[in-house]
């Protein structure tokens, strides 16, 4: 009881600001409500700074969770049902109860309702606190720990709660979670040496309205025409632009550069050149409003924001871009003297989503880190957040990781055996997401891997989320197949991923004024979702409404619009990793989009084949 002293002191002072008798409240006594290992990578170096500010997020017990996934498979189905944002937010809202216990605790520790910010669903409150004030109310100790990278974040191990809160309170943040969005993308060219004047065959003498992958496709440099030619968006002219959107997000201070993006655009989808896209700052994100410094430029930073920005545009133009970037998760500085925020990624981001009126009907995020690095608890409570996107008809699609089935030399479990495991990624591992990997090469695509860099496709099965029904058969089929291959290095149990895939190697991208080449399912995501926004452009144009929660769909029907995968492997964790499979598989999922057939599978009309009805 290290802080007792200071707890009286606050409690007291609650006491004289509310004027109500402490003793009138229900109290109970702290008891530990989760704690999780420190990841391997991650040391201990220090207690927090007491100037450290945390931006404290609290996730109250969802009241009628249930009801939300049972409309969210619902809407699948009967795409009527689908929620708006009120409806969804009825369905999550905590009782009245145990936000006056949470009100009444957060009271008795000095935190006036005032400083309180609600979700609209009221769902999470957020509050601002020094460290020491945390510390006091969750009664723990927050410590610097520092990353392998060199990178610093103040978390705390574990963190208790008073009993009577236990079953109202979902999860805390930031606590114990050592999860960081990083970039799912991998450097081809040398760090901090971009190629320039790449020669390939672009733009080349091609009638685009009758074009072949052959004439189009150059494994050493993938373009837009060749993903519109492979995919099979060319012929297709975007009729909903406008009530059609697409949305990417952005972290870690990446940012998309309007005029790399415009220089990208006039080489290589020159009939775009100009187009512009929204940005839409959440906590401080970078918004490029000052030149990158040489040190940011060396970092690569944009690399990952033009990537994506790019990507989507190419595919989908005229449809309007909305770029998210969210701040608030700085790389820590431990010694600097001016207070910084600890934040946790996704949570800034999602709350800010949640509240706006009107949503894009696709998110491309190209951010993952590995599932061990979250704790369970809250990796629910964030994949229950992405539920509500879901049951309010957005896509959200992740990508699946970059390296294979985990990166070798990592592949040890984090919960103090130091057992041999693979590592899953989340989000991919959320149900409510659908997870893009990763494929090279074009007749036939087969899952991508470059040697060179150690770039492999992730793909594998969850530890924290069982497996969803709508993947049951698929996927134990796959698990069948394996014949006990891999037995012991995964959760033959868990939701599997990914969902389907897309080209991944070597994505001509312009960062920094030049033309570099990048890989990673950071570029496979972007490709992915650009697909599905225009088979909802094609419904929406038919007064349909858009796909939304993609995975029970394409589990049941939208696989068959997938170019299935049979060659390559998930390499990692010192092997090959899972294979790809004729159907799905545990690294490409389905396989690559075939637009048309999608579009046609959807009911959005074009060249339904019996075969497809
Ligand atoms: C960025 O572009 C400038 C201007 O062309 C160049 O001098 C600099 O070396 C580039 N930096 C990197 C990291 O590529
Ligand atoms: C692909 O690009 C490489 C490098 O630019 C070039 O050498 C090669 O000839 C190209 N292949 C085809 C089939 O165009
Ligand atoms: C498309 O191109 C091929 C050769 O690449 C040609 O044989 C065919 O006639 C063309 N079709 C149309 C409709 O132009
Ligand atoms: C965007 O990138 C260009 C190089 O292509 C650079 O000159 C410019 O300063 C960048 N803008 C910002 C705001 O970083
Ligand atoms: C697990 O590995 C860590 C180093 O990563 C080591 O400190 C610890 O003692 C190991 N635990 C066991 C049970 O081997």
């Amino acid at each position: 009881m290290v802080f007792s002293t200071s707890l009286l002191f606050v409690a007291l002072l609650a006491e004289a600001v509310s004027g109500t008798p402490i003793s009138a409240r229900v109290r109970s006594p702290y008891a530990v409500k989760d704690s999780h290992f420190v990841p391997r990578k991650w040391s201990r170096v220090g207690p927090a700074p007491a100037d450290h500010t945390i931006n404290l997020h609290i996730g109250l017990k969802q009241s009628q969770f249930d009801e939300l996934e049972r409309r969210l498979f619902e809407g699948i189905f009967h795409s009527s049902r689908r929620g708006r944002s009120p409806q969804v937010n009825e369905l999550v809202k905590p009782t009245d109860n145990a936000l006056g216990l949470v009100h009444d605790w957060l009271l008795d520790n000095g935190v006036e309702p005032s400083h309180l910010d609600h979700s609209p669903a009221k769902d999470w409150i957020k509050v601002s606190l020094l460290v020491n004030a945390v510390e006091v109310l969750l009664d723990t100790e927050y410590s610097i720990f520092k990353h392998e990278d060199g990178s610093h974040i103040v978390r705390t191990p574990s963190w208790p709660l008073p009993a009577h809160l236990h079953e109202h309170v979902d999860a805390i943040q930031p606590t114990n979670s050592f999860f960081r969005a990083e970039p799912r993308r991998t450097n081809w060219r040398p760090a901090g040496r971009p190629e320039h004047g790449m020669e390939w065959n672009y733009p080349p003498q091609v009638d685009v309205s009758n074009v072949t992958v052959a004439q189009v496709c150059n494994a050493s440099a993938v373009t837009p025409l060749c993903l519109r030619t492979l995919y099979r968006t060319i012929g297709y002219t975007p009729q909903a632009a406008g009530t059609n959107r697409i949305g990417l997000t952005d972290y870690l201070g990446e940012a998309n550069n309007k005029s790399d993006v415009q220089l990208f655009l006039s080489k290589f989808r020159p009939d775009a050149a100009g187009a512009d896209f929204a940005v839409e700052v959440i906590d401080n994100g970078d918004n490029q409003q000052t030149p990158n410094t040489p040190a940011q430029l060396a970092a690569g930073k944009d690399l990952e924001g033009n990537l994506d920005a790019e990507t989507v545009l190419a595919i989908d133009y005229p449809t309007p871009l909305v770029a998210y970037t969210t701040g608030g998760a700085p790389p820590f500085v431990p010694d600097a003297f001016t207070p910084t925020d600890t934040n946790e990624p996704y949570l800034a981001w999602v709350s800010y989503v949640l509240a706006q009126a009107s949503v894009p009907q696709v998110i491309s995020t190209s951010y993952g880190d590995d599932e061990q690095t979250v704790p369970a608890a809250y990796a629910r409570r964030v994949c229950a957040e992405f539920a509500q996107l879901g049951a309010r008809g957005v896509s959200l699609l992740f990508a699946s990781g970059d390296s294979g089935v985990g990166r070798t030399g990592a592949c040890l479990t984090n919960d103090g055996r130091n057992a041999s495991t693979f590592l899953p990624s989340f989000p991919s591992t959320c149900p409510y997401v659908t997870s893009v990997g990763g494929t090279k090469a074009f007749a036939p695509e087969v899952v991508a891997y470059d040697a060179r860099n150690g770039f492999a496709p992730g793909g594998g099965f969850s530890d924290y989320f069982a497996q969803p029904w709508w993947q049951a058969r698929a996927v134990d089929a796959y698990v069948a197949g394996l014949a006990g291959r891999h037995d012991g290095l995964y959760n033959k149990a868990g939701r599997a991923y990914p969902d389907l895939a897309a080209q991944a190697q070597h994505f001509v991208t312009v960062w920094n004024g030049s033309e570099v080449l990048l890989d990673g399912t950071s570029a496979s995501t972007p490709a992915a979702a650009a697909v599905i926004a225009l088979v909802n452009d094609a419904l929406l144009a038919r007064g349909k409404p858009p796909l939304g929660f993609l995975n029970p769909w394409l589990y049941r029907r939208g696989f068959k619009g997938l170019n299935d995968i049979v060659s390559g492997s998930a390499i990692g964790c010192g092997g090959d990793g899972f294979p790809a499979e004729a159907g799905w598989d545990a690294v490409t999922g389905w396989g690559t989009p075939d637009f048309l057939k999608l579009k046609a599978l959807a009911g959005a009309g074009g060249e339904v084949g019996r075969q497809w009805d």
